[in-house]
Order: structure tokens, then sequence, then C-alpha cells
């Protein structure tokens, strides 16, 4: 599957898609997040690191720009970084941070704002679209390399998404 969408009718609906994702993570992922201020980004990352695990706070990087987390996936210890890129003042700060070495690490990368660091950010595995429509929220999933395409694939959605 290369292609998903659908709609998240309350923020139950984005924490379960956020459920469905952390199930089929994989080391080396890199999934950028689209969508306006408020569109449920953060929010979706947060429930995702939740059903990976993770019991701890999860804060909007919003000033530190990335939020490293370790959970476990399938017993094994991985590396999450949470980027919000949008306070980012230019693609180059990307570079001149060092982001750019924690790609291609096995590490997974969730990244808010990526237009921010056009250019310069590796290539995503999967784009998610959210978009605020009525009450809800439209999402599109889009995988962008077999990487990513393996993940979707795996993707069973609960009937209430
Ligand atoms: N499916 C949904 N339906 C309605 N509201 C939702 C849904 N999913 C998330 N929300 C709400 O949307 C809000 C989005 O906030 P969030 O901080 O995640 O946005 P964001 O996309 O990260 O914005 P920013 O670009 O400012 O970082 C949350 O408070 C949450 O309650
Ligand atoms: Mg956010």
């Amino acid at each position: 599957m290369r292609h998903w969408q659908d709609f998240l009718k309350d923020e139950a609906g984005t924490q379960a898609l956020g459920m469905a994702l952390a199930r089929v993570l994989a080391p080396g992922l890199s999934i950028h997040l689209h969508g306006d201020l408020g569109a449920g980004k953060t929010f979706l990352t947060r429930a995702l690191l939740h059903a990976a695990g993770y019991t701890g706070r999860v804060k909007s990087p919003t000033y530190t720009l990335v939020e490293p987390y370790t959970i476990s996936l399938a017993g094994q210890m991985v590396e999450l970084l949470h980027f919000d890129l949008y306070r980012m003042g230019s693609p180059e700060e990307f570079i001149d941070a060092g982001f750019r070495e924690h790609f291609g690490t096995g590490k997974i990368c969730v990244i808010e704002w990526p237009e921010q660091a056009t250019g310069v950010l590796p290539a995503a595995d999967i784009d998610i679209f959210l978009n605020a429509k009525g009450e809800g929220r439209e999402v599109e999933l889009r995988a962008h390399s077999d990487l990513g395409a393996s993940c979707l694939e795996k993707l069973h959605l609960s009937p209430n998404l």
C-alpha cells in the first residue's frame, strides 16, 4: 500500500492512527508531518510515542527543534527523534545544527514542518498530511520508499478510523 486516506473525526481517531503507526514502525524510518498550525502533528506523534511504550511527557519541540526518545521495537531499543522545524530560520541552520548526521543511522525521525528544511532534509519514507475539516481532520499517508510502503502495508486500521 503506497497511499491511504481517511477522516479522523475526533482526537480518538488521531490517537488510533498513532497507535496503528507505532505497531508498524521500523528502524531508520523517516516520517514527514504536513499540516497547518494546530492540525494535530504533535498530537499524533505523542499518541505514537505513548503507544510505543514511552511513559514520560511528550512536549512539542517548538523551541528545542528536536526532542530525542528511546522506544522498544520488538525488543530492540531504537532512538526516535521528534523534530519541529517551524522556528528554524533557514535550511542552513539544519546543516549547522548537525541534524543531517542523525539520518541514515537507524534512528526513526518524525518531522513537523519539513518544508522549513527543503533541499537539506533527507527524503521521507512516509509523508502524512493532516488537514482540519469540520470538527475533525482529513489524513493522507503516502509511502515513497520500499521501507515506507512495507510499513503502510502492515497498518491494520481500527474500525473507528
Ligand atoms: N482528529 C481530530 N479531530 C479534532 N481535533 C483533533 C484531532 N486530532 C487532533 N486534534 C486536536 O488538534 C490539536 C492539534 O494540536 P497539535 O499541537 O498537535 O498541532 P500541530 O499540528 O502540532 O501544530 P503546530 O504546527 O503548531 O506544531 C490538539 O489539541 C488536538 O486536541
Ligand atoms: Mg506541533
